[in-house]
């Protein structure tokens, strides 16, 4: 079997937008590959440099992969800070790694923009971490020989980092030592809207989380504005937010259905939100309970990340060992 890495980054809570753009295709992804999860902690503290706050993340995010389906028998679930063998990985990679390279890496270069629109200097507020994120990212990849990364579209630049230093590595040795990885951007992922109209981000402060409490569920999709069409008038469901929104969670049946209600009129806005609602809860109450059980049992979750952690720390020691002895430190 072919096998699937990626990295989740421990920053925020977790959103529907998370939830039907990276989870729920990881999930699918993991039937069909030998698939290697991680929280990548060590990205994370580039941005969160609260103590409290990392912990938090770290809980929250791990939690909520859990609890939404990761099957840790299945997918081999990890924690990055608990695999050194990461960071000796990321050293070796430096050498090997242009600082062009690095240059032209999207993130890096967008914050530089922003300074210098703000007549800043360029390299104002960025730190180490952020220049050399993709070496770190590119060095997740490889130590775990992946063949594929499933990643969304702003990632992808990264991956393709990963392949050129692992090629300018293997090149120099005049032999394969370090897997040549894919970036695998799914193409059919729903686009889902925020509460605004506007892609779900936490930039944009429009996000339904995924572990809210039902009744901040029930205000959050009843608060969504909405035109001022009547209860009377026909509706067009593809130009509607709620309807959009229903879509992700409602069965073909459900939505064929529902959809022909809008046209004929007679349905109001605060129907269609009610009905948005009861599958959404219907989808999410299971998943807010296991989350619930889980972050107020950290033993249970560090049994479980740190049974991941043992496992990914077997492949990661073979893989060093492999270039330590190609490179001439051992
Ligand atoms: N950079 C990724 C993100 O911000 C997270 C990540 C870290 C990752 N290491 C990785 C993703 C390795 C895929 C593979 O979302």
């Amino acid at each position: 079997m072919k096998t699937a890495l990626t990295g989740i980054k421990p920053t925020g809570i977790l959103h529907i937008g998370n939830y039907f753009g990276a989870i729920k295709p990881a999930l699918r992804l993991a039937e069909r590959y030998d698939a290697r999860y991680f929280i990548a902690d060590y990205h994370a503290l580039n941005s969160v440099k609260n103590p409290a706050d990392l912990r938090r993340a770290i809980t929250g995010i791990t939690a909520g992969w859990l609890a939404a389906g990761i099957d840790p028998e299945r997918v081999i679930f990890y924690r990055q800070s608990g695999v050194p063998e990461t960071f000796e990985l990321a050293t070796i990679l430096a050498a090997f790694t242009p600082k062009g390279l690095m240059n032209r890496a999207h993130a890096y270069k967008a914050a530089v923009r922003q300074n210098t629109e703000k007549g800043e200097d360029g390299d104002a507020g960025i730190n180490m971490g952020l220049f050399t994120y993709p070496v770190l990212m590119a060095s997740d990849i490889l130590l775990f020989d992946a063949d594929v990364v499933p990643v969304g579209r702003d990632q992808t630049q990264h991956v393709e980092m990963a392949q050129d230093i692992a090629g300018a590595f293997n090149h120099n040795y005049g032999e394969e030592l370090l897997k040549i990885p894919e970036a695998a951007v799914e193409e059919d992922v729903a686009v889902v809207p925020g509460l605004d109209g506007r892609k779900m981000s936490k930039s944009y402060g429009n996000t339904i989380p995924l572990f809210s409490t039902e009744s901040a569920l029930r205000k959050l999709i009843m608060r969504t504005v909405t035109n001022s069409q009547c209860v009377d008038e026909p509706k067009d469901p593809d130009g509607s937010l709620i309807f959009a929104l229903y879509k992700l969670f409602a069965d073909p049946g459900e939505q064929t259905a529902l959809a022909s209600r809008y046209r004929a009129g007679g349905m109001g806005w605060g129907e269609a939100k009610e009905e948005l609602f009861r599958v959404a809860n219907r989808e999410l109450s299971p998943l807010r309970d296991r989350y619930n059980e889980l972050v107020s049992d950290p033993g249970k979750l560090e049994r479980i990340l740190s049974r991941g952690t043992e496992k990914a720390r077997a492949i990661a020691s073979r893989t060093i060992k492999r270039l330590r002895k190609a490179t001439g430190i051992e």
